[in-house]
């Protein structure tokens, strides 16, 4: 059957890929201008096999991909894919379930009631949080966000949703200096221009501290939304929760946290002191793709007053029937309508890893991190440029001499077409370095030393 025979040559070619994938490139093989006359050409002017076309998809497709899942992949802040959350992100296409009514697929809902009752008992967040499946993020912290919108002006008499915001009161928004700018991209689609936010001073390690809220907040009237940070995207570092809850406790302000990868260190007995005071959040936001090494796309939202979740998101229609035993109804906290059973594969990865599973991942990473990053500062023109708190490693060139910047870029460029590993780029405090992010769960001490001494061959050819 044409149908079973192109899952089974996928299947096939999703073994090679696996089994090659420690040893092949890091980094695409393949030019642009290769890729697009591989894969382009007119649109077939009538039906190709299957096979032929999973074939042919594959073969033009392989140079061009990026090995995000392999064990060194240090780029951006990249899970892998655990092997429990790809079989069950197979199966999830398989079935097809749209997850937004219980009555669409019964079993999508209760994947994510119980996949949100495990996350957040792992988490630690308020028992009675209401928990959104979204696509990273950024549509977390928009999600989380729009719930916030709605509180505050609904507090101060106003109905958003009904009456928008022209004429509403005015929102104020506060965020740290190194907020990520998925924050930013997401007050933007709510009518908060960036222009509008207030930024508070962040220190060294791009943490927020409370005094430096305090005054930001001391200087605006009116409903007032905090947006602090759990793991920068840089150097990894805290914003400061229990005492910038204390901050937004006194000035009744709602408290976002974004969490992306960092909200995972309260899975971790030896970190979650970093995020002491979380369950004192109004919302915080996260991905699942990230560090839970679950496949793209999943993030997850968490949002502790259920109430204004659901009025932010939730529609009507008279067709959008809901079921009369109240079960969850994914669409109720999340913006899109119809969408891919993402609980599927987040359920998968927490019952493979288990507590203790999660823990150990989030640990290893950090150790390695730190296995990086001593490394790394025994070569003498290297110097590492933030506190290795998490998984997170900002590498500098310092040449004896000459143009640091540049150095760093030129051994960047170097390490990225040796293709021993992968690191992106980026600045701090006005310097150039490499951005090192370990959130893999199959990278080894080995892995690690293989690639420093990559970047340590890069960093010669400079000195
Ligand atoms: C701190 C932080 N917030 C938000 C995001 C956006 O996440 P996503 O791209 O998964 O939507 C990122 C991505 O790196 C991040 O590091």
């Amino acid at each position: 059957m044409a149908e079973q025979d192109a899952l089974a040559r996928a299947l096939d070619l999703a073994r090679d890929y696996i089994a090659a994938r420690a040893d092949r490139p890091v980094w695409a093989t393949a030019t642009l201008r290769e890729l697009r006359a591989a894969l382009g050409g007119p649109l077939p002017a009538a039906p190709i096999d299957p096979t032929d076309v999973i074939d042919a998809l594959a073969r033009a497709a392989e140079p061009g991909l990026v090995t995000t899942t392999g064990p060194r992949y240090f780029g951006f802040v990249t899970g892998g894919a655990l092997p429990a959350a790809v079989a069950a992100e197979w199966l999830t296409a398989v079935w097809d379930q749209p997850a937004s009514l219980y009555v669409m697929s019964p079993a999508a809902s209760v994947v994510e009631e119980v996949a949100a009752g495990w996350l957040i008992d792992l988490l630690g967040l308020p028992a009675a949080c209401s928990v959104g499946f979204v696509t990273g993020c950024h549509m977390a912290n928009f999600t989380a966000l729009a719930a916030a919108r709605h509180e505050l002006l609904r507090r101060a008499g106003w109905d958003v949703e009904a009456d928008g915001l022209q004429g509403a009161p005015r929102l104020r928004v506060i965020v740290g200096d190194e907020v990520h700018v998925s924050v930013i991209g997401a007050l933007r689609m709510l009518g908060i221009g960036s222009r509008q936010i207030v930024r508070a001073a962040a220190d060294d390690q791009g943490r927020m501290g409370p005094d430096a809220l305090e005054a930001a907040l001391a200087a605006v009237d009116g409903p007032a939304i905090v947006c602090a940070q759990a793991g920068n995207v840089n150097t990894g570092a805290f914003d400061p929760l229990d005492a910038i809850a204390d901050v937004t406790s006194r000035h009744a302000a709602w408290l976002h946290v974004d969490g992306a990868f960092g909200l995972w260190a309260a899975a971790s007995g030896a970190l979650k002191h970093h995020v002491h005071g979380i369950e004192r959040a109004d919302s915080c936001a996260t991905d699942a793709h990230k560090w839970l090494n679950v496949p793209y796309d999943s993030g997850l939202v968490f949002i502790a007053h259920p109430e204004a979740h659901r009025a932010a998101m939730s529609l009507s229609a008279a067709y959008l029937v809901r079921s009369p035993e109240e079960p969850r109804e994914p669409m109720d906290w999340v913006p899109e309508s119809s969408r891919r059973a993402r609980g599927f594969a987040v359920y998968a990865a927490l019952r493979s890893l288990g507590r203790s599973g999660v823990a150990d991942l989030v640990d290893r990473c950090c150790h390695l991190a730190r296995r990086f990053a001593d490394r790394l500062r025994q070569e003498p023109s290297i110097r590492i440029l933030n506190d290795v708190v998490l998984n997170q490693v900002l590498v500098r060139v310092a040449p004896e001499a000459g143009d640091a910047d540049a150095a760093t870029r030129a051994a960047l460029r170097f390490v990225q077409e040796e293709g021993v590993c992968w690191l992106g780029g980026s600045r701090w405090h006005g310097m150039d370095a490499m951005r090192i992010s370990v959130s893999n769960w199959s990278t080894t001490e080995e892995d690690v030393d293989r690639s420093a001494d990559s970047i340590i061959r890069a960093v010669r050819r400079q000195a």
